[in-house]
């Protein structure tokens, strides 16, 4: 996303965040699995010890560039890696299946996500990572994100217009006193989509437009009455039982290889409580109410998922010496990934006690207020 507008900081009294609020015109998203052994977990908690300091150094080769890194922790590398005590809300990511489409889970222990004004810093950066982390871990999946023109998504519309700014951004994505041992961190959420171009170019605007819930041209959204039950945009106004809307922060950009016919949308959204995007997920893919999924993904296939803890500034650096709040007690195993089916639309709200996310706009006709 490129609103500079989101460059405030929380409070002075939080820990400080990662850069989850940063602009950039190119972006890095590199998921990793670690390797076996004791080395490859001392390298990773080292690595995560130099992160910020390694983006220090490329960034001030060219500050104008505004190059920032938001590194994330995998469930099952916490459990390796730290143990307990660990973050309220880190799982896998839950994998979900509509009667139509399915968002796959897929593995991945380390996120990277690097952006900045132009490619060639996002790429340095990740090549220092990529080195001090060595034989330690294996690519998963790696996307170049690109702003496209007028910020549009690959499919022609913008995106990135009702991402909460400023106080808000800090507030829908920093992790407080809920978790007051994890506070200045949050939770990322990513897939990776594939468009159908295609069939996507054959639907007229005004039909793309009944897709997303906006207009295309001039990026208004429709009206209460004209937009439809199962557009993007419909389904993805979540709110908490006495009506608040919930919010994340997205950090999308397109990607594409032409000549192979690859044209893509990396999502990443990130919030204080991942239980939020999984409820705008369970809209998306199963339906709200069941059945009534999100028409972009007629279009739109997910082909990764991935759930990563992000810790504050100060615990990722302190991750170097293992993990600075445990006690005693031996790593706990981890909870079992499982998958979302038309049934967990009425209990996602409760993944994490989260009572207010239960309720009505999950099975509910739809109630939009955004
Ligand atoms: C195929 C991938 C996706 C594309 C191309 C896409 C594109 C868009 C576009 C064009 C908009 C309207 C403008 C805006 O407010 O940003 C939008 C809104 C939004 N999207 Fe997506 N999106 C995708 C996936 C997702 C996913 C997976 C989620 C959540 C898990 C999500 C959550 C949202 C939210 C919360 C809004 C704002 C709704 C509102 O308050 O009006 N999107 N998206």
């Amino acid at each position: 996303m490129a609103d500079t507008s989101f460059s405030s900081t929380p409070g002075a009294a939080a820990p400080e965040p990662q850069a989850l609020v940063a602009p950039g015109a190119a972006a890095h998203y590199v998921v990793l699995s670690l390797a076996a052994g004791a080395a490859a977990e001392e390298a990773a908690r080292a690595f995560f010890g130099n992160a910020a300091g390694l983006a220090r150094s490329v960034a001030r080769r060219a500050p104008e560039a505004g190059l920032s890194l938001v590194v994330g922790i995998g469930a099952k590398a916490w459990g390796r890696l730290f143990g307990q005590p660990r973050p309220a809300g880190l799982h896998e990511f839950k994998a979900l299946q509509g009667d139509k489409h399915q968002a796959p889970s897929t593995p991945g222990d380390i996120l990277l996500h690097v952006r900045a004004a132009s490619v060639d810093l996002c790429f340095e950066l990740v090549r220092l990572a990529m080195e001090g982390l060595g034989d330690a871990v294996r690519p998963v999946d790696e996307v170049h994100g690109f702003r496209y023109f007028d910020e549009r998504a690959m499919i022609g519309f913008v995106d990135g217009v009702e991402n909460p700014a400023g106080r808000e951004a800090w507030d829908a994505t920093l992790i407080g006193d809920e978790d007051p041992d994890f506070a200045g961190g949050s939770y990322v959420i990513v897939q990776k989509y594939l468009h159908d171009m295609a069939a996507w170019k054959q639907l007229s605007t005004e039909e793309q437009e009944r897709v997303i819930g906006r207009t295309k041209a001039d990026n208004v959204e429709l009206a209460d009455d004209v937009k439809p039950s199962n557009s993007h945009v419909a389904l993805n106004v979540v709110e908490d039982e006495e009506g608040n809307e919930l919010a994340i922060l997205r950090g999308n950009l397109p990607f594409a290889n032409a000549s192979r016919g690859e044209y893509g949308t990396y999502f990443i959204g990130y919030a204080k409580d991942p239980a939020v995007t999984e409820l705008m997920l369970t809209n998306m893919f199963i339906g709200r109410p069941p059945g009534n999924y999100d028409r972009l993904l007629d279009f739109s296939t997910a082909v990764t998922g991935g759930l990563f803890f992000v810790p504050s500034a100060a615990l990722l650096e302190a991750l170097a010496d293992g993990n600075p709040l445990a006690d005693a007690s031996p790593a706990a195993a981890d909870p079992a990934p499982g998958v979302l089916t038309a049934g967990d639309a009425l209990r996602i709200g409760s993944l994490k006690g989260q009572p207010q996310m239960l309720g009505p706009q999950a099975t509910a006709p739809l109630d939009p207020v955004g």
